[in-house]
Order: structure tokens, then C-alpha cells, then sequence
């Protein structure tokens, strides 16, 4: 019986926690220097404008990756999790393998797609990358949605899939694989994820970053149908006001019969 979670709503957390902070606490500082110089006495005119106002720049550069980070983790993310996931032909019997799962975002969302058939996450339950995940919390999640039955976690890591080849129907993964540093860990990770792929089988793969990379590496792998599902113009936006460090979108690969 999971213990979390007992309002009714499920909580599917908050990502990069300490990012997030010294996001707003930079901010807040950038702020408050801003406002010390342009109401200082000690200072002359142009340089109290020149100071205020490049202080106040910051400021407004790093709260809003603070309230966009929010944003990311609260909104947007569980309205790709939608689209992403009602790309797939789901026939309900499917097994689904979610890599990275932390609080049960698509796993719960492949769950409520299902009849006969699992929904299996795997995590590592590492803090820093999602603010208190845990199996708790995930199956605090799955009950909270109604979908405990269909619902298995099991602590992992993605560069090694406790489970034989071709055992899953789909593999989803939201936001997950960019916390391997290494590029060869993040190969490993796409390695396992195409093992435990049956043939025909689809991969879902939603990240920040990266996405190019993977659609490589599942080329060079012999994956199928490749394809980016993204936002072109949020793409844009965000890659420029991110420095290229926060723009999601998916990919789309099937295993080779
Ligand atoms: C940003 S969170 C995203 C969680 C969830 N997929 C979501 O979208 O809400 C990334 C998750 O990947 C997990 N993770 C990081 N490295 C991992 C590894 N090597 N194996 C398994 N999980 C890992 C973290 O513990 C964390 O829960």
C-alpha cells in the first residue's frame, strides 16, 4: 500500500530541484542588487542606470528559467506525456517498459492506456534529478489514478535492464536518459532500451536534450521509422533562451522485425 499522496491528486514532482533553486535564489539576489543600485545615493546617474538595469536583466533572465522550469515540470510535461503517448496504437494488452520512471509520469499514463497489460518503471530514485521520487510515490501515483493492477516499479539502473531481450511491447522515457553524463552511458542506456524491445516494437523516447543524438544512435542500430515529434516553434524559442540546455521533444523508433 503506498503511503503519499492521500488529497486525491497525483504529484509527479519537480525535476532538477537544486537547478531550480539557485535558480530563483540567484534571481532574487540579481534582484535585490539591481534595486540597492538604482535607489543607492552612493552612486552617479549612469552608472546607477547602467548597474540597475543590467542587474534587472539577470534578475528577469533567471527567474524566468526558475518559474520556466516550474512550468516544465508541472504543465508541459503532462501535456507531451498526452500527445506522446496517443501517438502509439495501443491495442491494451501491450507490456510497457517506462526507463527513468521517477514518480510514474508515463508509466501511469501507458497504465490508463492498458487492459490486459503492464505498465513496468524503472528508477534509480536519484534526488537531484526529481525531488523526492520513489516506488512510494509512484504507486502513491498509480493509486491515486486508478491503475495499481496494471502498475509494476522496480529499482534499476537503465544501463542494465534486469529483463531478457524482446520483452516489452513499447519503451517510453520522459526526461530520463540526459542524466547520464557520458555519451557511452547514454549508448549503453539506448542498447538495453532496444534489447528489451520485441521486434516491431516502439520506443518513445522524450527528453531536453539530446534527441538528435539518439535518432543517430537508433540508426546506426538498425532501428526503424525513425522520427523527432517536437514543437518546431517552441523548439526554437526555447533552444535560444536555453543556450540550447532545455528543449523538449521526442523520439519516435520501432525495433526491426
Ligand atoms: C527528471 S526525472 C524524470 C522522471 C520521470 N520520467 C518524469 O518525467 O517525471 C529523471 C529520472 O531518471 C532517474 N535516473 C537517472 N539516472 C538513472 C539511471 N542510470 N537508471 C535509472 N534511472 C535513472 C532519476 O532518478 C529520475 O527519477
Amino acid at each position: 500500500m503506498a503511503t503519499e499522496n492521500v488529497q486525491g491528486k497525483p504529484n509527479y514532482g519537480i525535476d532538477a530541484p537544486g537547478l531550480l533553486g539557485f535558480f530563483f535564489i540567484a534571481g532574487a539576489v540579481a534582484l535585490t542588487i539591481s534595486l540597492v543600485i538604482l535607489f543607492s545615493s552612493t552612486f552617479g546617474q549612469i552608472p546607477k542606470i547602467i548597474g540597475g538595469v543590467l542587474f534587472g536583466i539577470a534578475a528577469t533572465y533567471l527567474l524566468g528559467m526558475g518559474c520556466f522550469m516550474l512550468y516544465g515540470s508541472k504543465v508541459m510535461k503532462l501535456k507531451d506525456r498526452e500527445k506522446l503517448l496517443d501517438l502509439v496504437q495501443w491495442s491494451g494488452s501491450e507490456f510497457v517498459l517506462d526507463v527513468g520512471c521517477g514518480r510514474g509520469l508515463m508509466l501511469i499514463g501507458a497504465a490508463k492506456r492498458l487492459t490486459s497489460g503492464k505498465a513496468i518503471g524503472i528508477d534509480l530514485w536519484q534526488q537531484e534529478d526529481q525531488a523526492n521520487n520513489s516506488s512510494d510515490a509512484a504507486l502513491s501515483n498509480a493509486e491515486v489514478e486508478g491503475v495499481t493492477e496494471r502498475v509494476e516499479i522496480k529499482t534499476a539502473d537503465m544501463r542494465q535492464l534486469p529483463f531478457p531481450d524482446d520483452s516489452f511491447d513499447a519503451v517510453v522515457s520522459s526526461w530520463a536518459v540526459h542524466n547520464l553524463e557520458a555519451e557511452t552511458d547514454r549508448e549503453k542506456a539506448l542498447d538495453e532500451i532496444i534489447r528489451v524491445l520485441k521486434p516491431n516494437g516502439i520506443v518513445v523516447l522524450s527528453d531536453i536534450v539530446y534527441q538528435l543524438e539518439y535518432a543517430k544512435y537508433f540508426e546506426l542500430r538498425g532501428m526503424t521509422n525513425i522520427r523527432l515529434y517536437n514543437n518546431a516553434i517552441r523548439d526554437v524559442i526555447l533552444k535560444a533562451v536555453t543556450f540550447g540546455s532545455f528543449a523538449p521533444s521526442a523520439v519516435l523508433a520501432y525495433k526491426s522485425a
